[in-house]
């Protein structure tokens, strides 16, 4: 069975005070039943105190970023030895914002992902064409080139530490969600890629989740689709009643 997830990316938002605030209210809204995996994402400078304040939760808290050396004379960045020692074992690899503002490439994407699955990380990979890509029909080719640069050159994948974020570059902070019916098309296609690969039980229990403008107002039709196994949210996820029920509408 594959896990349901929802992650919460708060990107280069909030200073310590909003970013606990936003924890409180997210802990106190969050109901317990909840069998759905559900994951915040502070920025660095707050990992530590998020992790402090979510212990004994429900609430995973995750790197925005790790960086792919062990330790060394690499200015302004962290590895994931610092992150494990403060508590933290899950990361978001190959946002787009992270691909066009900071230029990660796949091969660079492809060492992060390696360094964290051999830390025992849990890793959120996000994949996602472009509007051109999109209107051109190009857009099962670059995803496809995509998983092909990067995840399909590990030779064996542990589900419980791989998740893929399929996050149309269209959508992201733009107002414009995929359709469910495109998010669906889309997840099934990956999901087939996968069993390809891979083999019909690593594709049943990959989970391959949305991200781009999801909203409790549209987040329930997305969930619904079959091979949709929950969402990657930004803009949403740094109001905490809008992030509670778009974890509830799993
Ligand atoms: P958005 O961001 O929900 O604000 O579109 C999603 C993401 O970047 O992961």
């Amino acid at each position: 069975m594959r896990k349901k997830i929802v992650a919460g990316n708060w990107k280069m938002n909030n200073d310590l005070t909003m970013t606990t605030d936003l924890i409180e209210s997210v802990k106190s809204k969050l109901n317990f039943n909840t069998d759905t995996q559900v994951f915040i994402s502070p920025s660095f400078p707050f990992l530590h105190e998020a992790i402090k304040k979510c212990k004994g939760t429900l609430i995973n808290v995750t790197a925005q970023n790790i960086n792919e050396n062990e330790s060394g004379a690499y200015t302004g960045e962290v590895s994931s030895s610092m992150l494990k020692s403060i508590g933290i074992n899950s990361v978001i690899i190959g946002h787009s914002e992270r691909r066009q503002y900071f230029n990660e490439c796949d091969s660079t994407l492809l060492k992060k992902v390696n360094k964290a699955l051999s830390e025992n990380f849990k890793v959120f990979f996000c994949i996602g064409e472009n509007i051109d890509d999109r209107n051109n029909n190009n857009y099962f080719n670059i995803i496809k080139q995509q998983l092909n640069n990067t995840i399909f050159n590990i030779d064996k994948i542990d589900v419980n530490n791989l998740i893929i974020a399929y996050e149309p570059i269209w959508a992201i902070g733009t107002g414009l969600t995929a359709s469910p019916d495109q998010a669906q098309e889309m997840h099934s296609f990956i999901r087939k890629l996968i069993k390809d690969k891979y083999g019909s039980k690593i594709s049943k229990n990959l989970s391959i989740i949305y991200g781009g403008s999801v909203k409790p107002s549209s987040a329930r039709d997305i969930f619904g689709k079959t091979d949709v196994d929950g969402g990657l949210i930004g803009g949403a996820s740094l109001k905490a009643q809008d992030f509670i029920d778009i974890v509830n509408s799993i």
